[in-house]
């Protein structure tokens, strides 16, 4: 139990909670939460408290100079990722991100130089493409169960986060939006049942100039719109097969509002929402009328959101590569800001970044210990 990876939470907010769990739970094995900050002092107490955690840092400078501290984990907003992230490395300290990476693409390959250079880690959100839906998709894909994979479709349509989440403004806010949000989930699950892309296309717009918050506490209040809140991207990727990928904040539920499907010379296979670790899969093959369930060949179907922390953790103590690395969310932050870039600039957007797809996840009885 000595030899877990020491790590220390900056932002204690709406999603600390499955990671505190699931940290102190599942992957309690693997990494133990030495401490925990946030601006509103009163968050990270009440974590402390009830999962046990030692230290409530006064802010990030004090965490940092925590040298017990060996992974960040920075569950900040995403405007706010790259400062912390920076400042994390430069402390000396590994660090694993929510998404995305940063809110634009040069900061996100300076935060991959950074890493490098400096011979930390770099891990990040989302981790859900490590559980047991997509890698059983990518077991299926790889081996020819859908032939040559020719296209993709990938859908994210909704009314947008004010109807549920308590502090919504920041999807309206530079960084925000359904792209730099949801897009995470669906271009990593690509990328990691393609490889990688090479260039991207798209429209960008923004449909409503202000959103009106009816979720609590702020019920009623009306916020101005900063980014584009519907995209429709293009993404070709290097072994050929193309996608085109919706996400959108400005429609009401669609008859199908969140789906992925690969597309193969031989079959198709509808992927489970990359939003969740599990769910339907579904294969339909040449010549055949029926959909099959295919059952899930691998572990993680439920929320184990940090996952991806723990592989990393596990990485650092052996020296492997971790699987929700740096160059991958890096990848995933250029295609993402490329969809808009290209909508701007009316042009094709040819990629900088390419990444090589993570070993699969291993079948393992021991739940919450990682493979070597
Ligand atoms: N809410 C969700 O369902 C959800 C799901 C998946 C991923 N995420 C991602 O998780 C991240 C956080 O989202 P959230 O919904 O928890 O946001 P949130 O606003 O509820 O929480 C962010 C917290 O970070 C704190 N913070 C900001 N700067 C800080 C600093 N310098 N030092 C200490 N604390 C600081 C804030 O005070 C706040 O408590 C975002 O990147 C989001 O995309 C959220």
């Amino acid at each position: 139990m000595e030899n877990r990876v020491k790590i220390a939470f900056v932002g204690v907010g709406n999603i600390s909670g499955i990671y505190l769990k699931n940290l102190t739970t599942t992957f309690s094995r693997e990494v133990e939460i030495v401490g925990v900050c946030d601006l509103i002092a009163e968050r990270a107490e009440t974590a402390a408290r009830e999962y046990g955690i030692k230290n409530v840092y006064k802010d990030y400078d004090e965490l940092l100079a925590d040298g017990s501290v060996e992974v960040v984990l920075n569950l900040t907003r995403p405007n706010e990722h790259y400062a912390i992230t920076k400042k994390g490395l430069l402390a000396g300290k590994h660090v694993y991100s929510e998404k995305p990476l940063a809110t634009n693409f040069e900061n996100g390959r300076e935060l991959l130089a950074l890493a490098k250079e400096t011979g930390l880690r770099l891990g990040g959100a989302p981790d859900t493409f490590l559980g047991g839906g997509i890698q059983t998709c990518r077991r299926l894909i790889d081996s020819g169960f859908i032939g040559t994979p020719v296209g993709a479709t990938a859908v994210l349509l909704g009314c947008g986060h004010e109807v549920w989440h308590p502090g919504p403004e920041f999807y309206y806010e530079k960084g925000g939006g359904p792209m730099l949000d949801m897009g995470p989930y669906y271009i990593t699950a690509l990328v990691n049942l393609l490889g990688p892309a090479v260039s991207v296309m798209g429209r960008a717009k923004a449909s409503y100039p202000q959103r009106v918050i009816t979720s609590q506490p702020n019920y009623g209040k009306i916020i101005d719109v900063e980014v584009p809140t519907h995209y429709c991207g293009i993404i070709d990727f290097a072994n050929g097969a193309t996608a085109q990928i919706v996400t959108s904040f400005d429609v009401q539920y669609a008859r199908f509002g969140r789906y992925i499907e690969i597309l193969g010379s031989e079959g198709t296979l509808r992927v489970p929402d990359p939003n969740d670790f599990g769910g339907e899969i579904r294969l339909l093959r040449a010549g055949e009328t029926q959909w099959k369930e295919i059952p899930m060949a691998l572990p993680y179907p439920d929320n184990s959101r940090g996952l991806g922390l723990a592989d990393m953790a596990h990485a650092i103590r052996t020296g492997r590569g971790h699987r929700a690395c740096g160059e991958q969310t890096c990848h995933v932050l250029e295609i993402m800001t490329g969809i808009e870039r290209s909508s701007d600039e009316n042009r094709t957007v040819f990629l900088e970044t390419t990444f090589q797809r993570s070993k699969p996840m291993q079948y393992t009885r021991l739940v919450g210990i990682l493979d070597d």
